[in-house]
C-alpha cells in the first residue's frame, strides 16, 4: 500500500494578477520522497513552488499538507507547520551575520531545541563555520546558497523546496550543496528540487515533475525521463 501523501495538490492553478503561470496541476507527494520539478524557462516551476508556500497573488484549486487543507494558510503559518522554501535568488539579510541569518530561520521556534539545531545548521557546511561573524552581502554566491539552506533547517522542514540551488555556481561548490541534498534525502526529508540543470536533478530525486508553459507536461519516475525520447528536446535540447 502507498503511504498517505504528505502534500497533495488538487486543481492547482496560480496567477499573477490575470496572468495564468501554473495551470490544473494535480500531484501527491509522499513521505520521504524527492521531487524534481523541471522544465524549460518559464514553465511555472518557480510559481508552483510560490503556491504551496502560499505567496502567489491568486491560487486555485486544493493543497492539502498532512491531511488538512491549507490552500487559504498564510505563508507564515505554512513554514510554521513545515513547509519551507528556499527561494531563487536565495534572499538572505545582506547586511547581517551569517548566524543571524541561520537564527532568523528558527524565528517561529519556541521549543529547546533551537540550539542544537543552530548548531547543526551551521556546521553544515564548512564554509559557513568559517565565516560565522562574516556579514551575509560579502558571502561569494555558492556560500549564499549554503547560507539559504541552512536558514531553511533551522525551520525544521518537513518539505524542503530548493529552487535552483546550482544556479550560476562552480561545479566544485555544486557539488557540497548537492552532498547535503544527499543527506537531506538521507534523513528523511521530504524536498521538492526546481532545477534549470534537468539532468543533476533526475540524478538527485526519485520522481520527476515536468513542466511546460504552465502545464503538467509528465509526471513518472527520474530515472525514465533521462531516457525519455519525447522529453529530450524539451529538457535537454536534443
Ligand atoms: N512577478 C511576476 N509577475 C508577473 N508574471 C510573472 C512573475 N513571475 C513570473 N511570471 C511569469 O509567470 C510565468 C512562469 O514563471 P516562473 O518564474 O514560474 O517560471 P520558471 O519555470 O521558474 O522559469 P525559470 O526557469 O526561468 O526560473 C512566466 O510566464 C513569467 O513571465
Ligand atoms: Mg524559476
Amino acid at each position: 500500500m502507498q503511504p498517505e501523501p504528505l502534500l497533495s495538490l488538487s486543481g492547482v492553478a496560480a496567477y499573477y494578477g490575470n496572468l495564468c503561470a501554473v495551470r490544473d496541476i494535480s500531484v501527491d507527494v509522499r513521505p520521504g520522497e524527492t521531487i524534481a520539478i523541471i522544465g524549460p524557462n518559464g514553465a511555472g516551476k518557480t510559481s508552483l513552488l510560490r503556491a504551496i508556500s502560499g505567496v502567489m497573488d491568486r491560487v486555485r484549486g486544493t493543497i492539502r499538507f498532512q491531511g488538512a487543507e491549507i490552500t487559504r494558510r498564510s505563508p507564515q503559518q505554512r513554514v510554521g507547520l513545515g513547509l519551507v522554501h528556499v527561494p531563487e535568488g536565495r534572499h538572505i539579510f545582506t547586511a547581517m551575520t551569517v548566524e543571524e541569518n541561520i537564527r532568523i530561520g528558527g524565528f517561529l521556534r519556541r521549543d529547546a531545541d533551537r540550539q542544537a539545531s543552530f548548531d547543526e545548521a551551521l556546521s553544515m557546511f564548512p564554509r559557513l563555520t568559517e565565516r560565522r561573524h562574516q556579514l551575509a552581502g560579502t558571502l561569494s554566491g555558492g556560500e549564499q546558497q549554503m547560507l539559504a539552506m541552512a536558514r531553511a533547517l533551522m525551520a525544521r522542514p518537513k518539505v524542503l523546496m530548493l529552487d535552483e540551488p546550482s544556479m550560476g555556481l562552480a561545479p566544485m561548490i555544486v557539488n557540497e550543496i548537492y552532498r547535503q541534498v544527499r543527506l537531506l534525502r538521507q534523513r528523511g526529508v521530504t524536498i521538492l528540487l526546481v532545477e534549470q540543470n534537468a539532468r543533476l536533478a533526475l540524478e538527485n530525486s526519485d520522481r520527476a515533475l515536468v513542466l511546460a508553459t504552465g502545464t503538467l507536461r509528465h509526471e513518472g519516475p527520474s530515472s525514465g525521463v533521462a531516457q525519455d525520447r519525447s522529453l529530450g528536446s524539451l529538457l535537454f535540447g536534443t
